[in-house]
């Protein structure tokens, strides 16, 4: 079965999507197989991909909205799995549709709240899943912790968000309780702009507070990371030799490093 990591953080604009994308390309280049399932309505993981035409015009059926639906479980993953330009990168699609079932009380879903992790369970020839989510904690982000076994939170480093970052947390105990494998990876700092001394600080912050739980790998604001999102790809593709896609690389080895020590330590446990 492949490891499902997913991003999540009520916090809007936080990085969640661009990371899903751009850790795609580096964990491809790190010899993965990496399949990508969007599970925010307003799919933009999908539309870096294939822009957002092609996915607006994509029907239910084939969108991640069929694993919300009385269906859920009659869906293989050759039903909804597509292939991008990329060798080992593919993708289920989110748009639209997805967004009447995001609702607030994710709980009174019954079976349905295991959809998505059982869909996943098929997905054997995958390596890693990378899981996008909106930006609240309604049924899209709640099936993702259900069926994940790790989460990554990414924290811009300004406007010191700890009401919605205690929300986030008490969201992941409550997912725990239907699917004990959960793990944190850690949180992540993205968008930093480290000449900015308030982002120094708010990085500071953050690592006294979730100490050994944050990433040491920062995502930087960089251009890069928007040019090859705009030509359709990630920027291990399209700019290898920038300072972005060198860091995503590194986030990528340290994402794989904390799995194999969690991994292991469970095994040992
Ligand atoms: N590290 C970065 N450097 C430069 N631009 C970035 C970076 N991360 C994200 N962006 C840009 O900021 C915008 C918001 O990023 P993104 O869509 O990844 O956030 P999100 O958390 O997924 O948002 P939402 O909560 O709406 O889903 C996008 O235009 C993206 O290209
Ligand atoms: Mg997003």
């Amino acid at each position: 079965m492949p490891i499902t990591i997913c991003m999540i953080n009520q916090k809007g604009g936080c990085g969640k999507s661009s990371t899903c994308f751009h850790l795609a390309g580096a964990m491809v280049e790190a010899g993965k197989r990496v399949l990508l399932m969007d599970l925010d309505p307003q799919g933009s993981l999908s539309q870096g991909f294939f822009g957002s035409t092609a996915v607006e015009n994509v029907e239910a059926i084939n969108t991640t909205a069929r694993l919300f639906h009385d269906n859920a479980f009659f869906t293989t993953v050759d039903q909804l799995v597509v292939g991008t330009r990329f060798e080992n990168i593919s993708m289920v699609i989110a748009n639209q549709h997805l967004a009447r079932f995001n609702t607030p009380e994710p709980e009174e879903t019954g079976m349905l709240q295991f959809a998505v992790r059982e869909f996943l369970r098929e997905a054997i020839e995958f390596d890693i899943v990378l899981i996008d989510c909106p930006p609240n904690l309604y049924r899209c982000s709640w099936t993702a912790l259900v069926a994940a076994d790790f989460v990554v939170i990414p924290v811009p480093p300004e406007d010191f968000g700890t009401q919605g970052l205690r929300a986030v947390h008490q969201t992941i105990e409550q997912a725990r309780k239907l699917n004990p494998n959960l793990r944190r990876l850690g949180h992540l700092i993205t968008r930093s702009d480290r000449r900015l001394l308030i982002h120094r600080a708010y990085e500071q912050r953050v690592r006294e507070i979730y100490r050994g739980n944050v990433l040491e790998t920062v995502v930087p604001e960089a251009s890069a990371f928007k040019v090859s999102l705009a030509g359709r790809s990630p920027v291990e593709f399209d700019m290898p030799g920038s300072l972005a896609a060198k860091l995503t690389r590194q986030l990528s080895r340290e994402i794989l490093d904390r799995i194999n020590e969690k991994t292991v330590s469970l095994k040992v446990a």
